[in-house]
């Protein structure tokens, strides 16, 4: 198990934190259906809209390197939400054999064409697989939207099908200002806290895949002083 940042070459946002402050109640409530809303409606419940633009291929090739999979090899992406690094995992290395879950119909009947009949609707607390039925399992920014006994339950999950083989990403911060940012931003997450406040979690849960955080910065603009 091992810290390691998949994500580096995922773009920066930049977030209008503030703007995400009126209505924040009904806006998590909305959100938390992962409906068109938070896929393809307004910033303040989700993405904004949700479309395909490539950016997740460089993240795809250091996938491949990282796990050294290759054409034929299993991968599992748990929150595959619209099938975006499906796509690019299996162009990065095409032969390479790519699956999605995510619990949202709309991303799922809404997903990109070359991975229909790869991403499904389930819940990523009860993966419908075998023990060892994947080379590598990826969950991003997806397990920390389940409570604390879903987050445990996905990450046996995960190591179950692909022991030793995954790389979770959950929110997190590491001071009161990163956590005063992520409290105003956050929309879905149930779980979430300290990178040491995950790793005592992923060890409860045996977990022995690798992990790392999504962690907002704070930016001076963005600074709320009441
Ligand atoms: C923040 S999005 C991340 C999507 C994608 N992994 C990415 O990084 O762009 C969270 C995704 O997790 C999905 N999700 C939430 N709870 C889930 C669950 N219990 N099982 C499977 N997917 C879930 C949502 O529908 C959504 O697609």
């Amino acid at each position: 198990m091992i810290e390691v940042n998949l994500l580096a070459r995922y773009p920066r946002a930049k977030r209008d934190v503030k703007a995400r402050l009126g209505n924040k109640e009904e806006n998590r409530t909305i959100a938390m259906k992962f409906g068109k809303e938070y896929f393809d409606g307004t910033r303040e419940q989700g993405y904004g809209g949700f479309r395909y633009d490539g950016r997740w291929v460089p993240i795809a090739e250091d996938i491949v390197r990282h796990f050294g999979l290759k054409p034929g090899d299993r991968v599992l992406d748990i929150g595959c939400a619209k099938g975006f690094l499906v796509k690019d995992l299996m162009k990065v290395c095409p032969g390479l054999e790519v699956f999605g879950i995510d619990v949202s119909e709309y991303a799922v009947t809404n997903c990109e064409p070359e991975v229909i009949g790869r991403v499904h609707v389930g819940n990523a607390t009860h993966l419908p697989f075998p023990d060892h039925s994947f080379k590598a399992t990826l969950s991003i920014n997806t397990v920390h939207n389940l409570d604390r006994a879903g987050c445990l339950q996905a990450l046996r999950e995960m190591e179950r099908v692909a022991p030793g083989k995954g790389y979770v990403q959950v929110d997190a911060y590491r001071n009161a200002a990163e956590e005063k940012v992520f409290l105003d931003w956050v929309l879905t997450a149930k779980t979430y806290g300290t990178p040491e406040f995950w790793v005592e979690l992923l060890k409860q849960a045996g977990y022995n895949g690798d992990y790392f955080w999504t962690i907002l910065e704070v930016d001076p603009a963005w600074t709320i002083t009441n």
